[in-house]
């Protein structure tokens, strides 16, 4: 006998958490600012006057990266792109004492804008800033045994355009089981509109988002899931 497939005709859209600004701010207010750290408030508070501010990751990421971060007991960690260092700062929150975050972002000044914050959280012996070019630190890495294979997480956050390279290079960093959180795969939902209506400065990202989303969908050495968090968040499971 044929099996009748019923399918939940609900559209996304009314089952969707990002349905109102109300609803986005109610989940801010209730679940994430009132466990936010105090340092990551400071760090939030100082990052807002500068002209870049837009680039903070969102609370509500961190607060996922947080509780991701300590699911998998996560110890060895590496971050690319600091900024003022809101993510970094969250994770180096979230690892034991004698974890180490390996950081790499081509400015060293504006993490030094929020390092006097990370001093204070009693957090900089778990990081190694490095100031470069992600990719060349990546390489660098991989050739290093003890590197290949052994790192629990990885949060990358940097220029959109190389995230497939970061990919490639994060899948040889991460042990099986490790984690690796792509943020802004939405890019401010333009990977869902038509290129017409999409700002000319978000074209060339918009592009390079599109084909990684549809690339890490297909990519059989990884478990996904695209979560609806800040500007939204794919994360990896490598297998
Ligand atoms: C969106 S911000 C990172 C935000 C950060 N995660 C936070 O929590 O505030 C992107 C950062 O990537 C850095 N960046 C851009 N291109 C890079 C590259 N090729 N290699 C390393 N860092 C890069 C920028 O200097 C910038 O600080």
């Amino acid at each position: 006998m044929e099996t009748k497939v019923v399918i939940n005709t609900t559209s996304s859209t009314e089952k969707g958490v990002l349905q109102t600004a109300e609803l986005y701010n109610y989940v801010m207010d209730t679940s994430v600012y009132p466990r936010e750290h105090e340092c990551l408030k400071e760090l939030r508070a100082i990052t807002s006057t500068h002209p870049r501010a837009v680039m903070g990751t969102s609370p509500d990421v961190g607060q996922f990266m947080a509780l991701l971060l300590t699911t998998i007991n996560a110890k060895k960690t590496i971050e690319i792109g600091v900024f003022t260092g809101y993510s970094l700062l969250q994770t180096a929150l979230a690892i034991p004492d004698d974890g180490k975050i390996t950081a790499i972002d081509v400015n060293r000044s504006w993490y030094e804008i929020g390092l006097p914050i990370i001093d204070k959280a009693r957090m900089t012996h778990k990081i190694n800033f490095i100031e470069s070019e992600a990719l060349p630190v990546l390489d660098q890495l991989m050739k290093d045994p003890e590197n290949k294979g052994t790192f629990d997480f990885a949060f990358v956050d940097a220029d959109k355009d190389n995230y497939a390279n970061y990919h490639e290079r994060v899948l040889e960093l991460l042990k099986p089981g490790g984690i690796a959180v792509y943020d802004n795969t939405f890019w401010a939902g333009t990977v869902a509109m038509d290129e017409a209506s999409v700002p000319e400065s978000k074209l060339a990202s918009r592009k390079a988002l599109i084909e990684f989303n549809k690339h890490i969908a297909g990519d059989a050495r990884v478990q996904i899931s695209q979560i609806p968090l800040g500007d939204g968040i794919t994360v990896c499971r490598r297998n």
